[in-house]
Protein backbone atom coordinates (compact mmCIF):
# COMPACT_ATOMS: atom_id res chain seq x y z
CA UNK A 1 0.00 0.00 0.00
CA UNK A 2 1.39 3.58 -0.73
CA UNK A 3 1.74 6.05 2.12
CA UNK A 4 -1.17 8.47 1.70
CA UNK A 5 -0.56 12.10 0.70
CA UNK A 6 -2.54 14.40 3.02
CA UNK A 7 -1.91 18.39 3.36
CA UNK A 8 -1.32 18.96 7.39
CA UNK A 9 -1.58 15.07 8.32
CA UNK A 10 1.97 13.12 8.81
CA UNK A 11 1.75 9.64 7.21
CA UNK A 12 3.49 6.49 8.10
CA UNK A 13 2.74 3.05 6.90
CA UNK A 14 4.11 -0.32 7.84
CA UNK A 15 4.11 -3.43 6.33
CA UNK A 16 3.34 -5.05 9.56
CA UNK A 17 2.71 -4.38 13.01
CA UNK A 18 0.36 -5.71 15.77
CA UNK A 19 -1.80 -3.01 15.53
CA UNK A 20 -1.79 0.41 14.11
CA UNK A 21 -3.72 1.74 17.63
CA UNK A 22 -1.10 0.43 19.86
CA UNK A 23 2.25 1.83 18.06
CA UNK A 24 0.53 5.28 17.92
CA UNK A 25 -0.77 5.56 21.46
CA UNK A 26 3.50 3.96 21.82
CA UNK A 27 4.52 7.12 19.95
CA UNK A 28 1.85 9.65 21.22
CA UNK A 29 4.38 11.45 23.66
CA UNK A 30 7.07 12.19 20.99
CA UNK A 31 4.19 12.79 18.24
CA UNK A 32 2.76 15.08 20.53
CA UNK A 33 3.93 18.30 18.07
CA UNK A 34 3.20 17.09 14.86
CA UNK A 35 -0.26 15.71 15.48
CA UNK A 36 -2.81 15.37 13.58
CA UNK A 37 -1.16 11.88 12.31
CA UNK A 38 -2.42 8.82 10.24
CA UNK A 39 -0.58 5.36 11.16
CA UNK A 40 -1.72 2.55 8.36
CA UNK A 41 -0.44 -1.18 7.93
CA UNK A 42 -1.10 -3.62 5.16
CA UNK A 43 -1.32 -5.91 7.78
CA UNK A 44 -2.13 -6.27 12.14
CA UNK A 45 -1.40 -9.23 13.97
CA UNK A 46 -2.77 -8.04 16.93
CA UNK A 47 -6.04 -5.60 15.37
CA UNK A 48 -8.27 -5.11 18.62
CA UNK A 49 -12.02 -3.50 18.49
CA UNK A 50 -14.00 -2.45 20.96
CA UNK A 51 -14.57 -4.52 24.45
CA UNK A 52 -11.28 -6.18 23.67
CA UNK A 53 -12.32 -7.74 20.81
CA UNK A 54 -10.08 -9.24 17.76
CA UNK A 55 -10.50 -7.44 14.62
CA UNK A 56 -9.11 -9.71 11.74
CA UNK A 57 -6.60 -7.85 9.58
CA UNK A 58 -5.63 -10.26 6.68
CA UNK A 59 -3.01 -8.56 4.85
CA UNK A 60 -3.74 -6.11 2.02
CA UNK A 61 -7.51 -7.20 2.82
CA UNK A 62 -8.92 -4.37 4.47
CA UNK A 63 -7.97 -1.04 5.37
CA UNK A 64 -6.58 -0.58 9.25
CA UNK A 65 -5.98 3.05 10.30
CA UNK A 66 -5.15 5.09 13.25
CA UNK A 67 -5.60 8.51 13.15
CA UNK A 68 -4.17 10.40 16.44
CA UNK A 69 -5.32 14.33 16.27
CA UNK A 70 -5.84 16.94 18.88
CA UNK A 71 -9.85 18.23 19.95
CA UNK A 72 -9.48 21.26 21.74
CA UNK A 73 -13.18 20.96 22.10
CA UNK A 74 -14.11 17.93 24.68
CA UNK A 75 -17.51 18.35 24.33
CA UNK A 76 -17.30 17.22 20.69
CA UNK A 77 -15.59 14.06 22.06
CA UNK A 78 -18.91 11.66 21.89
CA UNK A 79 -19.41 12.77 18.22
CA UNK A 80 -16.17 11.72 16.96
CA UNK A 81 -17.41 8.17 16.02
CA UNK A 82 -20.44 9.13 15.40
CA UNK A 83 -18.61 11.80 12.69
CA UNK A 84 -15.80 9.16 11.64
CA UNK A 85 -18.64 6.22 11.19
CA UNK A 86 -21.21 9.14 8.76
CA UNK A 87 -17.71 9.54 6.15
CA UNK A 88 -17.16 6.08 6.33
CA UNK A 89 -21.02 5.68 5.45
CA UNK A 90 -21.22 8.04 2.77
CA UNK A 91 -18.09 7.25 0.96
CA UNK A 92 -19.28 3.75 0.52
CA UNK A 93 -22.87 4.86 -0.30
CA UNK A 94 -20.81 6.15 -3.44
CA UNK A 95 -19.66 2.60 -4.70
CA UNK A 96 -22.64 0.22 -3.03
CA UNK A 97 -25.78 2.67 -3.50
CA UNK A 98 -27.99 4.34 -0.57
CA UNK A 99 -30.07 1.79 0.16
CA UNK A 100 -27.11 -0.75 1.19
CA UNK A 101 -25.34 1.25 4.20
CA UNK A 102 -26.28 1.83 7.27
CA UNK A 103 -24.65 3.47 10.57
CA UNK A 104 -25.15 1.37 13.77
CA UNK A 105 -24.66 3.97 16.62
CA UNK A 106 -22.28 4.32 18.22
CA UNK A 107 -19.75 2.90 16.38
CA UNK A 108 -20.43 0.34 13.30
CA UNK A 109 -20.93 0.61 9.72
CA UNK A 110 -23.28 -1.80 8.11
CA UNK A 111 -23.29 -2.69 4.63
CA UNK A 112 -26.41 -4.84 3.82
CA UNK A 113 -26.71 -5.55 7.40
CA UNK A 114 -23.71 -6.74 7.99
CA UNK A 115 -21.10 -5.23 9.42
CA UNK A 116 -18.38 -3.61 6.94
CA UNK A 117 -16.95 -1.09 8.93
CA UNK A 118 -15.56 -0.18 12.29
CA UNK A 119 -14.43 2.88 14.96
CA UNK A 120 -12.57 2.58 18.24
CA UNK A 121 -12.15 5.52 19.45
CA UNK A 122 -9.70 6.03 22.15
CA UNK A 123 -8.67 9.56 24.29
CA UNK A 124 -6.61 11.53 26.47
CA UNK A 125 -7.71 14.42 28.09
CA UNK A 126 -4.82 16.99 28.93
CA UNK A 127 -4.97 20.73 29.57
CA UNK A 128 -5.64 21.56 25.86
CA UNK A 129 -8.35 19.45 25.62
CA UNK A 130 -8.89 15.73 24.23
CA UNK A 131 -6.21 14.06 22.33
CA UNK A 132 -7.73 11.36 20.25
CA UNK A 133 -6.83 8.01 19.11
CA UNK A 134 -9.12 6.90 16.23
CA UNK A 135 -8.98 3.62 14.96
CA UNK A 136 -10.36 2.66 11.52
CA UNK A 137 -10.87 -0.82 9.86
CA UNK A 138 -13.00 -1.68 6.90
CA UNK A 139 -13.24 -4.76 5.27
CA UNK A 140 -12.30 -4.22 1.72
CA UNK A 141 -11.09 -7.27 -0.18
CA UNK A 142 -12.02 -10.36 1.80
CA UNK A 143 -14.03 -13.19 0.67
CA UNK A 144 -16.20 -15.64 3.03
CA UNK A 145 -13.21 -17.57 3.93
CA UNK A 146 -11.03 -15.02 5.20
CA UNK A 147 -13.49 -14.19 8.09
CA UNK A 148 -13.28 -16.46 11.04
CA UNK A 149 -16.52 -18.89 11.73
CA UNK A 150 -18.19 -17.14 14.53
CA UNK A 151 -18.19 -14.07 11.87
CA UNK A 152 -19.50 -15.84 9.23
CA UNK A 153 -22.98 -14.69 9.20
CA UNK A 154 -22.39 -10.77 11.07
CA UNK A 155 -19.72 -9.51 8.81
CA UNK A 156 -19.19 -8.84 5.30
CA UNK A 157 -16.63 -7.16 2.96
CA UNK A 158 -17.40 -4.41 0.25
CA UNK A 159 -15.88 -7.28 -2.20
CA UNK A 160 -18.40 -9.79 -0.73
CA UNK A 161 -22.00 -7.07 -0.76
CA UNK A 162 -20.72 -4.21 -2.92
CA UNK A 163 -20.86 -4.29 -6.61
CA UNK A 164 -17.50 -2.33 -6.97
CA UNK A 165 -14.70 -2.32 -4.90
CA UNK A 166 -11.96 0.72 -4.53
CA UNK A 167 -9.17 0.03 -3.61
CA UNK A 168 -7.29 0.11 -0.14
CA UNK A 169 -5.52 3.15 -1.51
CA UNK A 170 -8.41 5.31 -2.92
CA UNK A 171 -10.76 4.73 0.10
CA UNK A 172 -7.80 5.83 2.50
CA UNK A 173 -7.55 8.85 0.82
CA UNK A 174 -10.89 9.90 0.24
CA UNK A 175 -11.23 9.07 3.99
CA UNK A 176 -8.13 11.14 5.15
CA UNK A 177 -9.67 13.88 3.59
CA UNK A 178 -13.43 14.13 4.47
CA UNK A 179 -12.30 13.47 7.85
CA UNK A 180 -10.31 17.05 8.13
CA UNK A 181 -13.07 18.36 6.62
CA UNK A 182 -15.82 16.87 9.52
CA UNK A 183 -12.96 16.81 12.48
CA UNK A 184 -12.67 21.08 11.73
CA UNK A 185 -16.57 21.56 12.41
CA UNK A 186 -16.05 19.14 15.40
CA UNK A 187 -13.47 22.08 16.73
CA UNK A 188 -16.07 24.57 15.65
CA UNK A 189 -18.97 22.45 17.63
CA UNK A 190 -20.47 22.99 14.26
CA UNK A 191 -22.97 19.81 14.60
CA UNK A 192 -26.07 20.50 12.90
CA UNK A 193 -25.73 19.31 9.47
CA UNK A 194 -23.71 16.30 10.81
CA UNK A 195 -26.34 15.28 13.43
CA UNK A 196 -28.74 15.27 9.96
CA UNK A 197 -26.18 13.30 8.21
CA UNK A 198 -26.24 10.74 11.79
CA UNK A 199 -30.10 11.18 11.59
CA UNK A 200 -30.66 9.90 7.58
CA UNK A 201 -28.26 6.84 8.48
CA UNK A 202 -29.90 5.71 11.52
CA UNK A 203 -32.98 5.79 10.44
CA UNK A 204 -32.89 1.85 10.22
CA UNK A 205 -33.02 2.43 14.23
CA UNK A 206 -36.28 3.57 14.75
CA UNK A 207 -37.32 0.10 14.81
CA UNK A 208 -40.74 -0.50 17.16
CA UNK A 209 -38.65 -2.75 19.56
CA UNK A 210 -34.69 -2.06 19.58
CA UNK A 211 -32.73 -3.83 21.93
CA UNK A 212 -29.99 -2.61 23.44
CA UNK A 213 -27.12 -3.82 25.63
CA UNK A 214 -24.86 -2.12 28.19
CA UNK A 215 -22.40 -4.25 30.39
CA UNK A 216 -24.92 -6.26 31.84
CA UNK A 217 -28.27 -4.60 31.35
CA UNK A 218 -30.37 -4.73 28.82
CA UNK A 219 -32.54 -2.15 27.85
CA UNK A 220 -35.69 -2.71 24.65
CA UNK A 221 -37.32 0.77 23.56
CA UNK A 222 -37.64 2.82 20.67
CA UNK A 223 -34.64 4.39 19.47
CA UNK A 224 -35.66 8.35 19.15
CA UNK A 225 -32.46 9.88 17.60
CA UNK A 226 -28.99 11.13 19.02
CA UNK A 227 -29.09 14.11 21.46
CA UNK A 228 -27.63 17.14 20.65
CA UNK A 229 -24.68 16.11 23.27
CA UNK A 230 -23.89 12.68 20.69
CA UNK A 231 -25.89 10.39 23.27
CA UNK A 232 -28.36 8.05 21.86
CA UNK A 233 -31.92 8.97 23.29
CA UNK A 234 -33.92 5.98 23.79
CA UNK A 235 -37.63 5.28 24.65
CA UNK A 236 -37.08 2.48 27.17
CA UNK A 237 -40.27 -0.33 27.64
CA UNK A 238 -41.13 1.19 30.76
CA UNK A 239 -41.72 4.84 28.87
CA UNK A 240 -38.47 6.86 30.04
CA UNK A 241 -36.74 8.39 28.09
CA UNK A 242 -33.28 7.88 28.50
CA UNK A 243 -29.93 8.63 27.03
CA UNK A 244 -27.00 6.61 26.74
CA UNK A 245 -23.14 7.24 25.56
CA UNK A 246 -22.28 3.75 25.46
CA UNK A 247 -23.05 0.32 24.81
CA UNK A 248 -24.15 -1.80 21.84
CA UNK A 249 -27.39 -2.29 19.27
CA UNK A 250 -28.00 -6.37 19.56
CA UNK A 251 -30.82 -6.07 17.15
CA UNK A 252 -28.80 -6.96 14.09
CA UNK A 253 -29.30 -4.55 10.91
CA UNK A 254 -31.94 -4.73 8.21
CA UNK A 255 -31.26 -6.96 5.00
C1 LIG B 1 -14.75 -2.29 16.39
O1 LIG B 1 -15.62 -2.44 15.54
O2 LIG B 1 -14.81 -2.91 17.46
C2 LIG B 1 -13.61 -1.35 16.11
C3 LIG B 1 -12.60 -1.94 15.17
C4 LIG B 1 -11.40 -1.04 14.93
C5 LIG B 1 -10.33 -1.73 14.13
C6 LIG B 1 -9.21 -0.79 13.76
S1 LIG B 1 -8.14 -1.46 12.53
C7 LIG B 1 -7.02 -0.16 12.78
C8 LIG B 1 -6.95 0.11 14.27
N1 LIG B 1 -5.99 -0.76 14.91
C9 LIG B 1 -6.56 -1.61 15.75
O3 LIG B 1 -5.96 -2.48 16.43
N2 LIG B 1 -7.89 -1.42 15.76
C10 LIG B 1 -8.29 -0.35 14.89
Amino acid sequence: MMKPQIAGTRCIHLATCSSTQDYLHNHLDEWLKILPVCVTATHQSGGRGRENRIWHSPPGLGLYLSWGFRLRQEKSLPWVPLAVGVVIAEILETYCGKKSVQLKWPNDVLLKGRKVAGILSESRLGPQGAICICGIGINVNQVETDFPPDLAQSATSLRLSCGPTPSVEELLNLLLKRLTDVLNNLEKQKIRGLRSRVRRLTKWMRLDSLVFQQGNDQHKGRFLGIAPDGGMIMLTGKGEKRVFYSGEIKMSGPG
